[in-house]
This record gives C-alpha cells, sequence and structure tokens, in this order.
C-alpha cells in the first residue's frame, strides 16, 4: 500500500536523481545519494580497494568513466595501486622510472576525492632483473645506496599525497618455509645483503621513507598475519625493537588473503589490538576470500555464505579496534582478480564479473552502516571529509 505523501516524496526523489545525472555530477559525489561503501564508512575508517592503474586507469575520462570506473569511484574511499609502484613497475632500469600507472591511480584518486595507500618499497617479489642482477655482487652499502634512492624518488614523488606507505613487505618468511620463521634474507636481495644486519636496514627504510614524506603512516604488511601465530609474534618483537630504536614505523598491515580451505583465526581482533597497544595503526590491507570451486567453476551456496561470513570477520576486527585506519580489498571484481592466475579457486572477490554484488559486500555494507560504537560518527551525507 503506498501513501500518496511517500509516492510524492519517491518522485521528487527520482526528479532529483535525474537532475544528478543531468548535471553530470562526479561519480563519488552521484554515488553518495545511495549507500556505498564509502558513504556508510564510519568517518575515521577508509574503505579501499586495490586497483591496477596501467591496466584500468590509463586515459581515464570522468565523463563518461567505464563501468569498472564508476564503480571504483562511488565504492572506495581509498585506492592501493596493485602493481604500479611495485619495483619492476616503476623502476625497470637503474636509471629509468616509469610512473605512468602510478600517476593514473594518483589522478583517479584525485578526480575521485579518494586516498591512496603506497604499495611496496622493500619486497622479494616483482623487482626488476637488474635489481637481481646486480644484487648477485652487492655489498649492504651497495644494497643501501639503491634502496635508499629508490625510496627518496618514489616517495619523494608523491610526497603528501598518500596517507600510509607498505614500507616493508612480507619480509618474514612462514613457519612452513624452510627454516621456519625468519627475516627472509635469501629470497629478499636488499636483506640479502646485508643479512648481517637487516634490521637496520629495515628500520632504515622506515627513516628514508619518513624524511620523503612526513606524513604518511609507515607500515608493516604481510599475508598469514591475520591472527596471533608465530609470524605475528616474530613482527611484534620487530616492531618492539624498531620503535625502541626510535625507527618511525607508524603501522602494521594484515594483508588478509583468506582461503575458505583453511580457518579463520578468530585472534584476529586480539592480534590488531596488541599492535595497536604499542601506538601503531592497523589495517586490513588486501583482502580476499577464495575457494576451490565445482568442475563448472561455480561455488556452493555455502562457499557463498561463508564467504561473506569470512569478509565480514574480518571488517569487524578492523572496526572494534579504533587504531584500525583502513580496510582494503584486493580488487573488487572476480574478472580482474590476481586470485584464478595462481591458485585452482577463484569467486574471491565480492562482486561477480558482471559487478553482481555478493552476500559478502552485503555483509560489510550493513557492518559499516551499523559501525559507529566506539569510532568517530560518520560523515552526513553528502560531507567528504579531508585529511
Ligand atoms: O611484469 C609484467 C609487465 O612488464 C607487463 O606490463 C604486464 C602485462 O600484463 O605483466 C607484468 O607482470 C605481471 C605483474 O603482476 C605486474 O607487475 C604478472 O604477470 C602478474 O602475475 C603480477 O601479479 C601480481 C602479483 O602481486 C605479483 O606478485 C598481482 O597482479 C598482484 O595482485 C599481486 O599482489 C600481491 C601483493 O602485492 C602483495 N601481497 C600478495 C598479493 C597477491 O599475490
Amino acid at each position: 500500500m503506498s501513501h500518496p505523501t511517500t509516492m510524492r516524496r519517491v518522485a521528487a526523489i527520482a526528479a532529483a536523481s535525474l537532475v544528478a545525472v543531468a548535471l553530470s555530477l562526479p561519480a563519488a559525489q552521484a554515488g553518495s545519494r545511495h549507500h556505498t561503501l564509502r558513504s556508510e564508512a564510519p568517518r575515521d575508517l577508509e574503505v579501499g580497494s586495490a586497483v591496477w592503474g596501467q591496466r584500468d586507469l590509463l586515459g581515464y575520462d570522468r565523463r563518461p568513466p567505464t563501468q569498472f570506473q564508476r564503480i571504483l569511484g562511488a565504492e572506495f574511499s581509498s585506492l592501493t595501486p596493485e602493481n604500479d609502484m611495485k619495483w619492476a613497475e616503476v623502476h625497470p632500469e637503474p636509471d629509468v622510472y616509469d610512473f605512468s600507472g602510478a600517476d593514473a591511480v594518483m589522478a583517479f584518486a584525485k578526480a575521485n576525492r579518494q586516498e591512496v595507500r603506497g604499495h611496496t618499497l622493500l619486497w622479494h617479489s616483482q623487482n626488476p632483473q637488474w635489481v637481481i642482477d646486480a644484487s648477485a655482487t652487492w655489498t649492504c652499502e651497495d644494497a643501501r645506496d639503491v634502496l635508499e634512492e629508490h625510496i627518496r624518488t618514489v616517495v619523494g614523488r608523491y610526497a603528501g599525497e598518500i596517507y600510509e606507505w607498505d614500507v616493508a613487505n612480507e619480509i618474514f618468511q612462514d613457519e612452513w618455509d624452510t627454516g621456519g620463521v625468519m627475516l627472509r634474507t635469501e629470497a629478499n636481495p636488499f636483506l640479502k645483503a646485508c643479512a648481517e644486519d637487516p634490521v637496520a636496514l629495515i628500520g632504515d627504510a622506515f627513516r628514508w621513507t619518513h624524511e620523503a614524506d612526513p606524513e604518511a603512516v609507515l607500515f608493516l604488511n604481510d599475508y598469514n598475519a591475520e591472527g596471533i601465530n608465530t609470524k605475528t609474534d616474530a613482527y611484534y618483537a620487530l616492531a618492539q625493537e624498531l620503535l625502541a630504536d626510535g625507527v618511525p614505523l607508524s603501522g602494521f598491515g594484515a594483508q588478509g588473503h583468506l582461503s575458505l580451505q583453511y580457518g579463520f583465526d578468530e585472534s584476529m581482533q586480539a592480534n590488531f589490538e596488541r599492535f595497536a597497544a604499542l601506538g601503531l595503526k592497523v589495517a586490513v590491507t588486501e583482502a580476499d576470500v577464495r575457494m576451490p570451486l565445482d568442475a563448472n567453476g561455480e561455488p556452493t551456496a555455502e562457499q557463498i555464505a561463508l564467504q561473506a561470513e569470512r569478509y565480514d570477520a574480518m571488517l569487524q576486527a578492523c572496526v572494534n579496534v579504533a587504531a584500525c585506519t583502513s580496510f582494503t580489498v584486493w580488487g573488487f571484481d572476480d574478472a580482474r582478480s590476481w586470485v584464478p592466475g595462481v591458485f585452482p579457486e577463484g569467486y574471491a572477490t565480492i562482486m561477480t564479473e558482471d559487478f553482481v554484488k555478493k552476500p559478502a559486500y552485503d555483509a560489510l555494507l550493513e557492518t559499516l552502516t551499523d559501525a559507529t560504537p566506539g569510532r568517530a560518527p560518520r560523515t552526513p551525507p553528502g560531507h567528504h571529509h579531508h585529511h
């Protein structure tokens, strides 16, 4: 039964949205008229997605954006360059920097009033061939010089425009790796060259980053780092050591790459709390929840429901800890997910290939909508905050 007043109001709202469309408001503004992840998020929590600028944002035209770009702008208040700021992309030759992909991410973020998380400066993977070759004969001093020059150049270029940097990524091995939980002094060419005192190099990487961009919150970041385990124990000890040395470490990131093949570690919130108690910000930096699929490549109803639960559990761990500054999904649509290329698994993101929202999306939206207790009040509709 529709009341006439209600009907007039519906008509008025419909007319207003027609006007919004006719005026061609930027996607972010038009999107905030509906409930989106970014419009429902508490004021002090960024909701982000990874995006590969080189692949999806080159030649971005806000009138009209692609469907992917429209959703990216409407749903998220933060972007992480999925590959564009990695060594191999941004620094392909010793004297050559290529900022085309990274600049595309920054430009899109600016146009859509989004924050950017920088990713990443010290990692064992995706280093350019010249680093791999040269590192065979590096002294620690050589490695330090190369890393310092790179950090000052890349971080300096975007100084003041990046709110969080993953300075050191995946620097600890896992329990199941040969040698167990230890710093990656074999696989990481920089840590290998400085294996006599890798912590000194890590500390200096944070110092150089801080000098180049004093505003940014500087993170340690890793996978299998959600719960309290031997790897996060190692991070906890390292964080204490770095802080005692006066290193400008200010964040701890759990990537959040989950698979339904494994359980969920309920100690995630407690883990965040112990890092927060050190004075650090914490974040979920690369969330996705993959699963083995049937012969037709389809998930079961149970898997779809469980995926929603897992995404939501990670978001809740973040929402419940005031120091949690950002919750980022590692891409939002299955067509662009890294997962099927690497695992015999899929369906890992919050939207299908055709951008149909999954129950996981609905769960995140609901938790964000409810997420006011203990956090700053929500951004009023139509208002966007700036740092
Ligand atoms: O290097 C070539 C490049 O020259 C070329 O232009 C491009 C064309 O397709 O291919 C490039 O290689 C790709 C590379 O990303 C881009 O740098 C690889 O094929 C591709 O496999 C690679 O995958 C990325 C992966 O990191 C590399 O380790 C994924 O897209 C990215 O989602 C993934 O992200 C990581 C995080 O950074 C850290 N945590 C884990 C997460 C998932 O692995």
